[in-house]
């Protein structure tokens, strides 16, 4: 892959063993705000929005992250730069849940322009990768009015706390952002106005 590299990307299938606890993972967890520019591997991002979002009940299609009545609201893309994630080109990437692949939607590395909107937290630049979850309120709030709203929120904090530990055990670090300037980082993503950011995580390899 890499340059000319297809449309579609499928990733390595997600492992469902690792050599860390759970235990240890909730320990040593810790927001990090210093990477080094090493790229991560294609089954290390597979792990991580896996667990973000991905399906861990093939027959039913249920998720690794609880949703209020499985009304699943959350997006993920993935910002990365170029050399950020071996074999994948520099852009903004869309995580096709069913398939466990990611869709190219923009191939410019906007890492810049996304620390910009996030008033210039310059790790997100730094980091190699970006990954930003997104919401689409109305698939809850249809079911659930004003209440759904608080429902979205508490599922991207369960998702946030899955990439951490799942980042974690891997020898991979991050930090969740919500400051930042929706507009902006919806524009600088290139989306519809119905997708809200809520989170912006950098993930990469930690400076020691
Ligand atoms: C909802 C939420 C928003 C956050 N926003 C930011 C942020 O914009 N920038 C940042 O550097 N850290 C942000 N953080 C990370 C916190 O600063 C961090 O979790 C806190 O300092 C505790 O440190 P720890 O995560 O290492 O336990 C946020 C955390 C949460 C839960």
């Amino acid at each position: 892959m890499g340059i000319g590299q297809p449309a579609q990307i499928y990733l390595p299938s997600p492992s469902q063993k690792g050599s860390m606890s759970l235990e240890e993972a909730i320990t040593r967890r810790r927001s990090v705000r210093r990477f080094t520019s090493k790229p991560i591997s294609q089954s290390q991002l597979s792990q991580i929005l896996w667990a973000a979002q991905g399906i861990s009940d093939t027959s039913e299609k249920y998720r690794t992250v609880p949703s209020a009545g499985a009304t699943y609201p959350l997006e993920v893309f993935v910002v990365c730069g170029k050399d950020a994630i071996e074999g994948i080109n520099g852009g903004i990437y869309h995580y096709h849940i069913a398939r466990h692949s990611l869709t190219l939607h923009h191939k410019e590395d906007i890492r810049l322009e996304l620390a910009r909107a996030a008033l210039n937290q310059e790790f997100i630049y730094e980091a190699p990768v970006d990954i930003v979850i997104c919401a689409l309120y109305e698939r809850t709030t249809l079911g659930y009015g004003n209440r759904g709203e608080r429902y979205v929120h508490i599922e991207v904090g369960h998702a946030g706390q899955n990439i951490y530990l799942q980042a974690e055990a891997l020898g991979l670090a991050t930090v969740a952002i919500g400051a930042f300037n929706d507009e902006q980082v919806r524009k600088v993503l290139l989306l519809d106005k119905q997708y809200k950011p809520i989170y912006i995580m950098p993930l990469g390899v930690s400076l020691p």
